[in-house]
């Protein structure tokens, strides 16, 4: 129920986004007025917990904040989130990326059913710097962390550039 909620809100202002003549995606067509699958809400959600984690762990490693503890929880997360999208991937199933979950709203690219094992590698590339982070935040100095985390950006701008399709006001 509250998924269904969120999701005719995110839906409603995505059509105000999308419907709106700067779409450049040429994908969609017309707005799609449909909820989204529960999947895409679901995926875009852990993408920006990774953005989230990221983003506090670059904080947590700019020097000025001494709160080890956090890192190290932030950083065990931003594993997690990696093996996560692992799960099956080695088997060409990508959990939260099923065959055909696409909609209006979504800005997964079709190669990533195309080129399934292409996209594995991706997914891996993510999940092997993810687990790196969490390795160095357990014991390794700031500096072996910050470079860590600037590989982890890295896998995700990697990814976004073959299997992220542009957002449709060119932002980011
Ligand atoms: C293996 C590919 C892959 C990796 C790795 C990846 N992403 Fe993504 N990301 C995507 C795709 C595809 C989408 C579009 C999903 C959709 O709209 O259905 C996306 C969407 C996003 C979004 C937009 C979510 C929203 O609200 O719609 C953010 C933010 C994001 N990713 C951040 C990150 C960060 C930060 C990392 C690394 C820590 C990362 N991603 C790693 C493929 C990836």
């Amino acid at each position: 129920m509250h998924g269904s909620a969120k999701g005719r809100i995110v839906a409603a202002v995505v059509a105000i986004l999308v419907g709106s003549p700067l779409n450049l995606s040429g994908q969609a067509g017309p707005a799609d007025e449909t909820d989204p699958p529960l999947i895409v809400s679901y995926r875009q959600a852990l993408m920006r917990a990774n953005q989230q984690r990221l983003g506090a762990l670059r904080a947590l490693t700019s020097g000025e904040i001494d709160l080890p503890e956090h890192r190290r929880l932030h950083s065990a997360a931003l594993a997690d989130n990696g093996r996560m999208m692992m799960t099956r991937a080695a088997a060409g199933i990508h959990d939260v990326f099923p065959a055909g979950s696409t909609h209006a709203t979504s800005r997964a690219s079709d190669e990533i059913w195309q080129r399934s094992g292409d996209f594995t590698e991706r997914v891996r590339d993510f999940a092997l710097a993810a687990s790196a982070v969490n390795e160095a935040a357990q014991g390794g100095s700031t500096e072996q962390i910050r470079e860590a985390i600037a590989e982890v950006g890295r896998t995700c701008n990697g990814c976004h550039q073959e299997f992220r399709l542009p957002a449709p006001d060119a932002g980011s």
